[in-house]
């Protein structure tokens, strides 16, 4: 059996210089936080950028970076700053993540980012290429790679390729715009297997597929020539146990043993126990649709002012791609809803809205998780959302509410919470009053059902299947081609 290799751009940690020192910090994000359960249980290699740039690298320096990311299992690519600016801040994050999240008047169409990103595609495949040997499983992530598939396939072609795509791929309406769809999609079936989180993405990219490149599609058959590509839907599940079990512990510290928040946290609950947390978890981009919720809170207070003094919103939005203008323009429009949201409603023993503009240690997710009565989930636009899977996972005793978006892709398999359509301010302020009003035994009813699903299909288990599939699909391939 050969070996596999993971590559992504996001490692599974990031690193950063300061004088000389090197800190490896936990990278942020669904495919980071997901992939590095499963990398960490089994033996691949793992291979992406660091988050330094060439410039940053001085030659002393090399050993110890190589060193510290070896200890996660990883080796890197190198990018000049250049690089990182036209493939990654460029047409990654300026062209298919706005394009691909239906935010069709963000996205820039221009030559320099593209063909940045076909030199840095190339550079990620001549990472693989010098690791991978025939018999060897490559699972390359996400729309950063694109096209790596098929460079890798054009020079090796007895491995296993499988795809993933962690965002959402949009409707053929919305693809077609883009100048170099083509090419996108031959990048892509360079794999024998392609992965989306849900039903809806994969059959936007067989439509794509069909009415674009012209190739006869069966069922999520794609015929290739002589090769046949399978299409597949793998919703991507969390780590439930270190959830479940992080939680856990929470609940049974004493009080000397809680973190600085939990203790805030309970010391709120125990001033005014009938007073409710609402929790919003996301990084500051525009598809999490943070500005809208609290344009929707400010609604909800307007709407029900009973719960004026009672409830809290807290915010917590990781600081994200801050070099992309619409990233900075909506820190801006969150900073200033956040003070005009609280200068208009606070009273001098009540601020409606607790805003932290940070990452956090997982400790503290915890905790927010497990003092949260309600997580209110609302992305315009999400491929899954792992935020509302891990909140339930952390609900042991089977108590709180998810609010979340019917645009996540995790809405698919989370019926049983509060469903709403984030532009609907009505909808929202109902489920919210809603939500405070939920019998426990509700609660725990929904929450019951959401757990065992969430525990069943974990990480690991769709990694299994993804893995399972691709090789299932190489042995078709291959009786295929010898036919
Ligand atoms: P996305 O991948 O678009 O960022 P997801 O909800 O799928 O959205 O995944 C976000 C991941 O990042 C989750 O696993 C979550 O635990 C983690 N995360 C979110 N906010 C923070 C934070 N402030 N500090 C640390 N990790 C966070
Ligand atoms: C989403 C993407 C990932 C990305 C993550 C964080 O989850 O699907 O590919 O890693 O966001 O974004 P960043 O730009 O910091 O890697």
């Amino acid at each position: 059996m050969g070996k596999t290799i993971i590559i992504s751009n996001r490692l599974p940690v990031q690193l950063q210089i300061s004088n000389g020192t090197i800190t490896a910090i936990p990278s942020v994000g669904g495919l980071a936080t997901g992939m590095k359960s499963v990398h960490s249980s089994g033996d691949s290699l793992w291979i992406g950028w660091s988050g330094l740039t060439e410039e940053d690298i001085v030659p002393e320096l090399e050993p110890k970076i190589d060193e510290a990311l070896a200890a996660h299992g990883s080796s890197k690519v190198k990018l000049t700053e250049k690089e990182v600016d036209g493939f990654y801040y460029g047409f990654s994050n300026r062209t298919i993540w706005p394009l691909f999240h239906y935010f069709l008047e963000y996205s820039e169409f221009q030559l320099d980012y593209w063909n940045t990103y076909k030199k840095v595609n190339q550079k990620f495949a001549d990472a693989i290429l010098a690791k991978a040997e025939d018999g060897d499983t490559i699972w390359v992530h996400d729309y950063q790679l694109m096209l790596v598939p098929q460079m890798v396939r054009k020079e090796r072609p007895n491995v296993s390729i499988g795809f993933f795509l962690h965002i959402p791929f949009p409707s053929f309406e919305i693809f077609r715009t883009l100048p170099w769809r083509e090419e996108l999609l031959e990048g892509v079936l360079g794999s024998d297997l392609i992965g989306f989180h849900t039903y809806d993405y994969e059959r936007h990219f067989l439509s794509s597929v069909r009415r674009l490149l012209g190739l006869e599609v069966s069922f999520n058959d794609i015929s290739m020539g002589d090769r046949l590509i399978k299409v597949d839907s793998f919703p991507m599940g969390i780590d439930y146990k270190k959830f479940s079990d992080a939680a856990k512990i929470h609940y049974n510290r004493a009080e000397d043993e809680q973190s600085e928040l939990q203790q805030r946290l309970n010391a709120h609950k125990k001033t005014d126990p009938e007073a409710k947390f609402f929790l919003s978890i996301d990084r500051l981009d525009y598809s999490k649709g943070i500005a809208k919720r609290l344009n929707a809170f400010e609604y909800f207070l307007n709407k029900y002012p009973q719960y004026k003094e009672k409830v809290r919103l807290i915010i917590l939005a990781v600081p994200s791609r801050s070099n992309v203008p619409q990233y900075q323009l909506l820190k801006r429009e969150i900073d200033e809803l956040v003070g005009r949201i609280n200068g208009e409603f606070s009273t001098v023993s009540w601020t409606p809205i607790w805003y932290f503009y940070r990452s956090m240690p997982f400790e503290n997710l915890i905790d927010l998780y497990t003092s949260s009565d309600i997580a209110w989930l609302t992305p315009l636009r999400d491929g899954m959302n792992l935020v509302a899977k891990e909140y339930i996972a952390t609900r042991t005793d089977k108590t709180g509410v998810l609010i979340l978006s019917e645009m996540a892709g995790s809405a698919n398999e989370m019926n049983e919470s509060l469903l709403v359509n984030p532009n609907n301010f009505e909808q929202t302020a109902d489920a919210l009053h809603e939500a405070i009003n939920m019998p426990v035994e509700e609660q725990k009813a929904r929450n019951s059902i959401l757990q065992k699903r969430l525990a069943r299909y974990n990480v690991e288990k769709w990694a299994n299947d993804f893995m399972t599939s691709l090789k299932s699909q190489k042995e078709r391939d291959a009786a295929n081609v010898s036919r």
